[in-house]
């Protein structure tokens, strides 16, 4: 059997979990592969690590893996978009193919670390920067090779989904639950990438471009995470019939792409309502298979190395034949990629689950829906709570129809100059990820 070698660069919680599986399953891994794989090199600075290192040949220098001509493959596996990045592209310099499971980098990076992969005839492939251990990457450039992408729309961070499962099952507070997830392994080193959308928003990018053959980029991508959200915001779509998941979707429609990562109200019928922990999960409209849902962990270090080490196989198998037989970086030829037109987030239209303090009294909610009559917006539900005695204040939730997000921008500048509503109006997406 051929010889493949592996320079494995960091060894934080998918590091390990890769070092981990690789040794257990290595028999497995070298039949799947037709190859016989081995780390022949662990670059790593850190001393205390998840795995046996006894028989590992180590270096606390992980440019001499880059350079290290015994290699085949590094695996960038330290983070961040620096010193990977300086990495990534030495190693190709150095004639080695590329795994990756660093999402920003491939995000922010991956149109010029294509190009230079290209140029050399090398492959970098990334399938766990994307929903850890579900395959989503090969699912979207192979899998679904035959159709147009019309829609697709996923949980794509697992600290989000946990943080807001367990507000939603057990009432616990935002700040513990993140807390367990850091614990966990699953946050990423700043966990506000995971809480403020940041890190949703890479993945997304990754996924639409696959997805509609367009650049790598984070402009025009709009992102909101869920630090703003309330436990009673949680509550009253539950009382509604609707579950709040952080969602990253993107879409083809007449007047342009939309690429948005929100807290999203979602049925609780919808098959992606009823995943919950850690799980990713993303549901794909496409024009032959109409709609699928590829689900399971989104973090943690085994399900993330399960992926690239998939990654790894890929390579080992394919790596000595044409590269014109390999898979395009980003499932089609280079040649075809092309800018698309992103639409505002002020054009693009959903359902809105709006909420406001106001006065309890006559006329009220006359007025609040003859403002949203008059911008155009249909009310599907509303629900008013009575008040504790002596407040004079109440709770008005709102459910439209789908709208344009400026018609509902206006309506809530109206909304809150009304002298009798207290405080700002807030508001939540709504899809209805209708699966046809
Ligand atoms: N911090 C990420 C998450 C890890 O919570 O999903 C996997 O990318």
């Amino acid at each position: 059997m051929r010889e493949v070698k592996i320079g494995l660069c960091g060894l934080g919680t998918v590091g390990s979990g890769v070092f981990n599986v690789m040794s257990r399953n290595l028999a497995a891994i070298n039949a799947r592969s037709n190859c016989q794989i081995s780390i022949a090199q662990v670059g790593c600075r850190r001393d205390n690590v998840a795995c046996d290192l006894s028989k590992a040949n180590i270096t606390r220098d992980i440019f001499e893996v880059a350079q290290n001509p015994d290699i085949d493959i590094v695996v960038e596996l330290i983070g961040g978009t620096t010193v990977a990045y300086e990495l990534v592209m030495l190693a190709l310099e150095n004639g080695k193919h590329v795994v990756t499971a660093n999402k920003a980098l491939i995000a922010e990076h991956g149109m010029t670390i294509f190009a230079q992969a290209e140029a050399r005839g090398l492959m970098v492939c990334y399938e766990a920067a994307v929903a850890g251990g579900i395959p989503i990457i090969k699912a979207l450039r192979e899998g679904l090779s035959a159709n147009r992408i019309n829609w697709l729309a996923g949980i794509i961070n697992g600290t989000t989904n946990f943080i807001l499962s367990e507000m939603d099952t057990k009432g616990r507070e935002f700040a513990d639950v993140l807390s367990e997830a850091q614990a966990k392994g699953y946050a990423e080193a700043d966990p506000t990438f995971d809480v403020e959308g940041i890190d949703a928003s890479h993945k997304l990018a990754i996924l639409a471009s696959i997805a509609f053959a367009m650049p790598l980029s984070l402009e025009g991508l709009f992102t909101d995470g869920i630090t703003q959200l309330e436990p009673q915001d949680v509550a009253y779509a539950r009382e509604l019939g609707y579950v709040i998941k952080h969602l990253g979707i993107a879409r083809q429609t007449d007047a342009g792409v939309e690429l948005r990562v929100h807290p999203t109200l979602v049925p609780e019928r919808s098959l992606i309502a009823g995943v919950n922990d850690v799980a990713n999960a993303i549901m794909v409209n496409a024009d032959a298979v109409g709609t699928t849902l590829f689900s399971g962990p989104g973090a943690g270090a085994e399900p993330t190395a399960s992926s690239v080490i998939a990654d790894i196989v890929d390579v080992a198998r394919a790596m000595d034949s044409y590269p014109d037989s390999w898979v395009p970086a980003l499932g089609y030829s280079s040649s075809v990629i092309e800018p698309r037109t992103l639409m505002n987030i002020e054009d693009v239209e959903t359902g809105f689950y709006i909420r406001f303090s106001a006065l309890d009294k006559p006329g009220v909610l006359s007025d609040v829906t003859k403002i949203m009559g008059d911008a155009g917006i249909s009310i599907e539900a509303i629900i008013q709570r009575e008040q504790p005695a002596g407040e004079r204040y109440v709770n008005v939730i709102i459910l439209t129809n789908v709208t344009k997000e400026k018609c509902l921008n206006e309506a809530v500048t109206h909304i809150e100059h009304l002298e009798t509503v207290r405080g700002e109006v807030s508001f939540i997406r709504v899809e209805y990820l209708d699966q046809v």
